[in-house]
């Protein structure tokens, strides 16, 4: 109906002086579903001009107050978990329950991080010179945790709501001030997020929320000069993002080849449900998404079979009927997966399934004897197609593990409690699940990638401190 949605500025809804719109594609129909404001870099300039100030009030009101208020956007946000899903569900084809679930998560994300600022920022240090050699005790050091100023947060498009509130909520109650792009397809579930901060009552300025297009706002975001901070979930802009940034800290968490080593004496029907789990779920558009398969030859048959049973249980269809392989977020994504599956079936990929692909809906794909020379061997399809490697030994599973650019997560499915350590402390990646798909929550949990998937940690607490700086005064007695 031509109608576009607002940007977020100021405490207010704005029409962008562009003009010009950016239309979301509804990955399911190919149509488009909704418009968003294309924000220029004078509105950019604005926003970043507001959230400096606002941020120094910010700073000054007492934290059990800025607690308070995230408690309040999180309640807001889960009574609106309904219209937020269904944008969720239009605009990045997520199965509808899996789009209340990210809502719901989300709100309970901001609570627990209200609830952690509280404690971790409450506490600070107190040091005496004289433990240090050569000191008298006349010196009392004392240490607190400081905001950064404006922190720049970035989401993707496979949770837009709940990767950006895990930026937003550490970044206000440590003080900070916030700036949201929000990724083109999710930004109207974001909009509608920003809606229930702003309804808690949010000091103006303090959260902005401006959309538009990379090629024109992209960069100008990221290297403003008032950026104090920056998260990023996404793609390989992440490195392009880091080598221009300033001299600030930076949150990253980029792509994943995240490996499932299978031993011998592994429950394989466990295994089985983990994979489908791991590698289908959102269709595999997850940076933890089970993403190459390393099984003992011995065992290898006996799964592929457990795995291809479930895999035919898979439904295929609208998010709106909760199908559990839906639309990929777009054409070009789609036309990706399909070279990769093109690449293995020319190099002799075993198919467990026909490939069938409509539009930008792929029917999932198990795709066994898969040889390191093929793409798919390396290559993150982030589509709900999955390669099975058949190795011989646990050292080849953990070399090609190691042989991979990324370095998100990884697991490993044994009974042998203390050779899944041994092979977790050999992986290098940011975790290791013993027995379990790889995945990032709970939140409150250590997040970090290694390699190209990413610096900094992430999780509730690591976020907060993140986002702070350590703050000394030294008293010194006569
Ligand atoms: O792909 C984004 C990443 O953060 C995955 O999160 O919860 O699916 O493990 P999760």
């Amino acid at each position: 109906d031509g109608e576009v949605y607002k940007y977020y500025s100021d405490g207010e809804w704005k029409t962008s002086s562009s003009g010009k719109s950016v239309a979301i594609i509804n990955p399911s129909t190919r149509k488009t579903q909704y418009k968003v404001q294309a924000c220029t870099q004078e509105e950019v300039n604005k926003v970043m001009e507001l959230a400096k100030s606002a941020q120094k009030s910010w700073a000054k009101t007492p934290l059990w107050k800025r607690a308070e208020l995230l408690h309040k956007a999180a309640a807001i946000l889960k009574d609106n978990k309904t219209p937020i899903a269904e944008s969720l569900v239009k605009e990045i084809a997520k199965p509808a329950k899996d789009s209340v679930t990210e809502v719901v998560r989300s709100g309970d994300l901001i609570s627990y991080c209200a609830e952690e600022g509280v404690r971790i920022l409450g506490e600070g240090k107190f040091l005496l010179s004289d433990s240090f050699p050569g000191n008298e005790r006349t010196k009392y050091c004392l240490t607190s945790k400081i905001p950064l100023g404006v922190v720049l947060a970035i989401p993707p498009f496979n949770y837009p709501v709940n990767l950006a509130v895990s930026k937003i909520a550490p970044a206000l109650i440590a003080g900070n001030s916030l700036v949201l792009k929000p990724p083109t397809q999710g930004a109207v579930s974001c909009l509608h997020m920003v809606h229930c901060f702003h309804l808690a009552g949010f000091p103006k300025g303090l959260i902005s929320c401006i959309t538009g297009k990379g090629s024109e706002i992209g960069d100008f975001l990221t290297m403003h000069p008032a950026v104090n901070c920056i998260s990023f979930t996404g793609g390989d802009t992440g490195i392009s993002i880091s080598k221009k940034a300033g001299m600030i800290p930076l949150q990253m968490e980029l792509g994943g080849k995240d490996a499932c080593i299978v031993l011998e004496d592994a429950d394989l029907d466990l295994v089985a449900s983990n994979i489908i789990k791991g590698g289908f779920s959102y269709s595999g558009q997850r940076c933890t998404a089970v993403k190459v398969v390393l099984v003992m030859e011995s065992v290898a048959d006996e799964l592929v079979e457990k795995v291809k049973a479930k895999v035919a249980k898979l439904t295929v269809g609208p998010p709106e009927e909760n199908c559990d392989i839906t639309a990929v977020v777009s054409e070009s994504s789609a036309n990706f997966i399909e070279g990769l599956v093109m690449d293995a079936k020319d190099k002799g990929a075993t198919f467990c399934q026909e490939y069938k692909r409509e539009g930008n809906l792929i029917w999932p794909l198990l795709l066994d004897n898969v040889r390191p020379d093929m793409r798919i061997a390396w290559e993150e399809p982030f589509g709900p197609v999955l390669p099975v490697l058949r190795i011989n030994s646990v050292e080849e599973g953990i070399n090609h593990c190691n042989a991979s650019n990324f370095g998100l997560q990884g697991c490993v499915f044994t009974k042998d409690i203390n050779k899944a350590i041994l092979i977790s402390d050999a992986m290098e990646t940011g975790t290791v699940q013993i027995n379990s798909a790889p995945a990032r929550g709970p939140d409150h949990f250590p997040f970090q990638g290694l390699k190209d998937s990413g610096i900094g940690s992430q999780g509730v607490t690591n976020s907060i401190n993140l986002m702070t700086k350590v703050k000394t005064t030294v008293i010194n007695l006569p």
